[in-house]
């Protein structure tokens, strides 16, 4: 007997590309996920409408319309236990969530980060980047813990950083990452092959990636 798909909420603010490498992923047959609602606490974004040429339920909960982040975040948890929703995708959804939210959720939120935490936390990642002069950067899917893009890691993809990138260059290059590392954690989890032990995940039967990733390369 196959157990039912993981029914997932994916949270955004815009463009929604990262959704859309989820909806992508979710409809493959035998994906252990559905995405049950979009929900997006920007009004009129371009993600809205990639849930909606995918037959998916939205929704704006739009956090101008009530007096304080816990009103909002109220709203936010009655829309998702209203949809029976079991886990949460944060993909670039740009609020910050309350040790509350988070505790209610402990365990069944993640979040997508354009670098490889611990590094560049918060906004402009990428600058960041490219002032430290790393060699790579990349994306981190990780558990949702209070302090902001903290949490045990799920899934690291690293990608090159070139002498000449700006951070636009930099940012499309990590996003094609991104775009593959989401899908991963959420079906690693969905298969229930992740588990947390001391605060860092351990997945059963993780592949070893080929090393190494050289920066120059030698040849
Ligand atoms: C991504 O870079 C994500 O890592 C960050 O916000 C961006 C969202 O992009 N949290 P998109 O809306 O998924 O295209």
């Amino acid at each position: 007997m196959t157990n039912a798909p993981l029914k997932v909420a994916v949270l955004i603010s815009g463009r929604g590309s990262n959704l859309q490498a989820l909806i992508d992923a979710c409809a493959q047959p035998g994906f252990p996920a559905r995405i049950v609602r979009v929900i997006s606490n920007e009004p009129d974004v371009f993600g809205l409408e990639r849930a909606a040429q995918a037959g998916i339920p939205t929704a704006t909960i739009n956090h101008r319309d009530f007096p304080n982040r816990h009103a909002f975040e109220d709203a936010l948890h009655a829309q998702l236990v209203g949809d029976g929703v079991e886990f949460i995708c944060l993909a670039g959804f740009m609020r910050i969530l309350t040790d509350i939210f988070v505790e209610r959720w402990l365990n069944r939120l993640i979040n997508i980060h354009p670098s490889l935490l611990p590094a560049f936390k918060g906004l402009h990642v990428h600058e960041q980047a490219l002032e430290a002069g790393v060699r790579f950067s990349g994306c981190t899917v990780h558990y949702v813990r209070p302090a902001m893009d903290s949490g045990p890691i799920i899934v690291q993809a690293a990608v090159p950083v070139l002498q000449d990138d700006t951070p636009d260059d930099l940012a499309a290059r990590v996003l094609l990452a991104e775009h593959k590392a989401f899908p991963l954690a959420l079906k690693l989890i969905a298969e229930g092959r992740v588990t947390l032990a001391n605060e860092c995940v351990m997945i059963k039967g993780a592949e070893m990636p080929r090393l190494p990733l050289l920066n120059p390369s030698e040849e």
